[in-house]
Formats: C-alpha cells, sequence, structure tokens
C-alpha cells in the first residue's frame, strides 16, 4: 500500500462544494472548502500566486492577538480582493435601524413591555433586509463595543445587485415567518422558523425571499461574538451541541453588473458603488464564518424533581462582556419539554433582575403568559422592573394536579442583556404596544390574613 492509498474497503467522505445545498457541521471549527478543485492552496495562506488568479485576502473577526480560543479568522480566496469592493462613501438614511445610543428624552423606557405582532407588511410593500430592519431596543454604546439592539424584520423583497455588511455588529437572526436566503461571502445559508443563523461582523451578504412575506427577530451583538455557554456540571453533553451548528460551503458569483454595497458603520449607514458582485470568494479555510442552527435540536436539561431553575439552563448562546459571568447577551430558549417538579410552583418565579430581558415568541403559547403575548409578539422587562405570571397562570399553576405535563407546541426566546435598553420611538409609538399590559398583574389578590397555612 503506498503512502496515499486508502485501506481496502474504506471509503473517504465527499465533501459537497458549490452549491447551497451544502453544509459543514461543528461550532468554531477551523473548515476549509473550495469552490473549484484546487482553489484552496496547502501548506500555507498566502502563495507567490494564487490558483485560477485568485487574491488571498484574511478576514479577522478577532485582534490578531486574541487568546487562542478565542481568536478568529478566515482565509479568502477570491477573484478580487474586498479593497476593489468599495468606493467612496456616501452617507444613506436608513430611518428605522436604530443604533445605541440612542436615548430619547421623550420616550419612557423605565416600565413593563408587551407588543402585539408587528403586522405583516402587504405584498405590494417594497421591503429589502435593509429597509424593513425596525429597531426595538437598544442597549449599550457601539463605539465602545458594547451592548446590542433588538429588531423586527419585515421583508417583502429580496436584494437585487445589492449587498450589506455591518462593521458595527454580529447579527443573530430568529426567523418567525416566511423563509430567507443569506448568499454570503463564504457560502449560501437559507432559514426558516424554528432556525437561526449568526452572521458575522463584517460579512459581506445578501438576503433574498424564498417565501415571503418574512418576519423575525434579530440580535444585533455590538460586543464580542456569540459563543457556546460553558456547561458546568451538566458535562459535555445536551443544551446546544456543536454539530448541530451547520456552516456553508464555499459558493461565488462571478458577476460584472452594477452593484450598491451598504455598509452599517458607527451608528450610521454609506454607500458605494461597483461594477461586479462582491461574493467573489471561489475558496476558504478558517473559523470566522456564518453558520444556521435548528432551534429544534435544543436538548433543555431542567427540573427533574423540584423547583425551577434560573432561566439560564435554557442558554443557547452567549456573548460575554468583560464582566465573568456576566453577559453582553444570552440568547436563552423555552421550548417544548416535560414539567415533572414536585411540589413545586413550575412556572417561572417572580422576578428582579439586573440584566435587561428581551422576550419574543416563535409559536405556541408561553407557559407564564398564556394569554396576550401572540407569536411574533415581544415583551421587555427591563433593568430591575419586577415581572412574573400573570394571575390565570399563578392561580392554574398552584391548584394544578402536579403530575408530568409535557409542555408542547410551544417555543419562546429572550434576548438577556447586562445593559438597560432603551425604546426607540418606533417601539414606543408605532409598533403595537399593549397599554394595559401591566394590568395582567393587578389582578394577583392579596390572600395574607395574618392567619397560618397554605392559602
Ligand atoms: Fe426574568
Amino acid at each position: 500500500m503506498t503512502k496515499h492509498e486508502l485501506p481496502r474497503g474504506m471509503v473517504r467522505a465527499t465533501i459537497t462544494t458549490g452549491t447551497h445545498e451544502g453544509y459543514m457541521p461543528g461550532f468554531g471549527n477551523d473548515f476549509e472548502t473550495e469552490a473549484l478543485p484546487g482553489a484552496l492552496p496547502q501548506g500555507q495562506n498566502s502563495p507567490q500566486k494564487c490558483n485560477y488568479g485568485l487574491y488571498a485576502e484574511q478576514l479577522s473577526g478577532t485582534a490578531f492577538t486574541a487568546p487562542r480560543g478565542q481568536n478568529e479568522r478566515t482565509w479568502c480566496y477570491r477573484i478580487r480582493p474586498s479593497v476593489r469592493h468599495t468606493g467612496a462613501f456616501a452617507a444613506i438614511s436608513v430611518p428605522y435601524w436604530k443604533t445605541a445610543p440612542n436615548v430619547l428624552p421623550e420616550v419612557i423606557s423605565l416600565g413593563q413591555y408587551r407588543w402585539d405582532p408587528v403586522p405583516l407588511p402587504a405584498a405590494d410593500e417594497d421591503l429589502t433586509w435593509i429597509t424593513g430592519m425596525r429597531t426595538m431596543t437598544t442597549a449599550g454604546d457601539v463605539n465602545t463595543q458594547v451592548g446590542m439592539a433588538s429588531h423586527i424584520y419585515l421583508v417583502t423583497r429580496s436584494m437585487q445587485d445589492e449587498y450589506f455588511f455591518s462593521a458595527d455588529s454580529e447579527l443573530l437572526i430568529v426567523p418567525q415567518e416566511g423563509r430567507l436566503r443569506f448568499c454570503t461571502e463564504l457560502g449560501v445559508i437559507d432559514i426558516e422558523p424554528k432556525e437561526i443563523a449568526i452572521i458575522p461582523r463584517g460579512l459581506v451578504y445578501r438576503v433574498e425571499v424564498l417565501e415571503g412575506p418574512a418576519r423575525g427577530f434579530v440580535c444585533e451583538n455590538y460586543g464580542q461574538k456569540f459563543d457556546l455557554p460553558g456547561r458546568g456540571p451538566i458535562g459535555a453533553n445536551c443544551l446546544a451541541n456543536p454539530r448541530d451548528f451547520k456552516t456553508p460551503v464555499a459558493a461565488f458569483e462571478d458577476r460584472e453588473v452594477r452593484s450598491r454595497v451598504i455598509i452599517k458603520w458607527c451608528g450610521r449607514f454609506h454607500e458605494t458603488w461597483i461594477d461586479h458582485s462582491p461574493l467573489d470568494v471561489v475558496a476558504w479555510h478558517g473559523n470566522y464564518c456564518p453558520c444556521k442552527y435548528d432551534l429544534r435540536t435544543y436538548s433543555p436539561v431542567g427540573a427533574i424533581l423540584f423547583d425551577h431553575p434560573d432561566p439560564s439552563i435554557f442558554t443557547v448562546l452567549t456573548a460575554p462582556s468583560g464582566q465573568e459571568g456576566t453577559a453582553n447577551i444570552d440568547f436563552v430558549l423555552f421550548r417544548e419539554r416535560w414539567m415533572v417538579a414536585e411540589h413545586s410552583f413550575r412556572p417561572p418565579w417572580y422576578h428582579k433582575n439586573i440584566m435587561s430581558e428581551l422576550m419574543g415568541n416563535i409559536y405556541g403559547i408561553y407557559d407564564a403568559k398564556p394569554q396576550g403575548f401572540a407569536p411574533g409578539g415581544m415583551s421587555l422587562h427591563n433593568c430591575m422592573l419586577p415581572h412574573g405570571p400573570d394571575r390565570n397562570a399563578f392561580e392554574g399553576a398552584s391548584n394544578a394536579e402536579l403530575k408530568p405535563e409535557k409542555l408542547d407546541e410551544t417555543m419562546s426566546f429572550m434576548f438577556e442583556t447586562r445593559f438597560p435598553q432603551h425604546l426607540t420611538e418606533f417601539a414606543a409609538k408605532e409598533a403595537p404596544m399593549q397599554q394595559d399590559y401591566i394590568e395582567v398583574w393587578h389582578q394577583l389578590e392579596k390572600k395574607f390574613d395574618g392567619t397560618p397555612g397554605v392559602k
């Protein structure tokens, strides 16, 4: 047997390249992929001349000197270097996409808020990924790369010869209606409700509507990238497993057509015009790349005897801040699961929190709010604002027979940040805010009468 020959009967895996159907499994892996054979240099990053006449270029998602476990970069082999994908920049207006700091003196963010779903746009409304973004809250400060924004997107039209990248942020996308395609420099990601996608800071892409109108939620992360949480005593498995994250294989387009590139930079939007598609990466290798994840593969861990754990037990992804254990953002999922706790109040307990909690409903009924929190709706329980089950949820759970019960047909999430969240003008004045939300707790009655015993 020669050095490169496989043993008899052994079959080498085929790596699918150059098709949007192909994804590679793993989270934070060092991937390699090529859409044309031999486009990816072996054994070095920057050959004197690259195959096919490609240019070698590094995309750095972290500082060169970031610790090895956090260091992320990708080497791209492309038709033109990125510097040929920009020209002079001109400011443009994108009025509904806001960036922190965005603290408005006329808007009160102190309170418990809930919104009905922002209505789906009519098919003839012309809304792209850029013009259809509606910021609900902002937190922190983009100029110091801390904090986040939450958005609702409403999209009816594909971007055509139009591309976008954000220097400000990584985007976590949570679809609620419709299907979208993200054609990125590093490959193509299709997502639908019950899936999420992560688009890294600086990556150029175009968003197409596969099935519309599309509506969903976005967490815009100004800080350190989302990572898998440490599992601690849970061990090596459950929660979000790394292999369920899917990164696209290389895909490129060689199109000489007048194209608009929109850039978000320090909260402002700019455009530049070029004569070709910037999605021209033929091959790449590295660990700074987009991915998608199917939320149905999330394996929840919870109480199997008594009491209700902190919601952090349901963390899918966490974006750290400089303070250990205190996230810039946690992305938390409340999905179908069994409730088995004995002699316990099973829904979330009453609560006041330094962290700010923004929730969205993807589908179904959320157990702490059986009414009023509709799929597509959102709620905000801001820094140190008390919240908890409404009266119906409290009375129901306090008197329920505690047999094992399946919470079925439910999927809600939380973007939780260490920073107070400030409402935008859209959230305060245009979005369908429920003016009477605080009243869901007003009916909670006083049961105490000074005499002992369970009431
Ligand atoms: Fe809470």
